[in-house]
């Protein structure tokens, strides 16, 4: 299955079959696994492109990020993960990818994520799909779940099973330290 199919000029239909989620998934949330739940069923391969993020300071390592993920994507046949870093542009030419797909939360994300589809598309052609987020997790972000997590809130409806585990041991050590 494909979700979407692009006519070239002379009318020949080209079958769009691979797709990008990408982002920094410090740590992945719930809302990030109904995105790739979602994107699974829209393409017939979707890579999730964890990025690589020299500047920012992460959390969790981009191993403990990609475990993570591997770990809460085993039911999703045709997803795989990868890393990236630089421009997500270069990783897309790279892999022959030229759809990313991405959820949006509320308007607020909304003009940050049209800028970067366009930059995407000026660069490289790369096109961007959006889904709309399930309004369950419309406030949920990886920022806030590491706030909650870092006061001993309760996550357990934020995130799977393993990142609770890992934020837990991560706030419990360094309150020891
Ligand atoms: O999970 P995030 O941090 O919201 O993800 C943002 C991400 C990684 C998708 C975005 O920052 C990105 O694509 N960065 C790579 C650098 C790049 O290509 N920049 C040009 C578009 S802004």
């Amino acid at each position: 299955m494909a979700f979407g199919t692009v006519k070239s000029t002379n009318q020949q239909e080209a079958t769009v079959r691979t797709a990008v989620c990408p982002g920094s998934f410090d740590p992945v949330t719930n809302g990030h696994l109904d995105v790739f739940a979602r994107a699974s069923k829209m393409a017939d391969h979707v890579t999730i492109a964890v990025m690589v993020n020299q500047t920012k300071q992460s959390l969790f390592t981009l191993d403990e990020r990609l475990d993570f993920i591997r770990s809460c994507t085993t039911h999703l046949p045709n997803v795989t993960v990868d890393t990236f870093s630089g421009l997500l542009v270069d990783w897309c030419r790279g892999h022959e990818v030229r759809h990313v797909i991405k959820g949006l939360r509320a308007m607020s994300d909304f003009d940050y994520e049209l800028q970067m589809a366009q930059l995407n598309y000026d660069l490289a052609g790369v096109e961007t799909a959006f889904v709309s987020t399930n309004p369950q997790y419309s406030y949920l972000s990886s920022s806030m779940v590491k706030e909650v997590a870092q006061y001993g809130g309760d996550v357990s409806a934020l995130v799977p099973d393993v990142v609770r585990l890992a934020l837990q041991a991560r706030y419990s050590a360094s309150k020891e330290a």
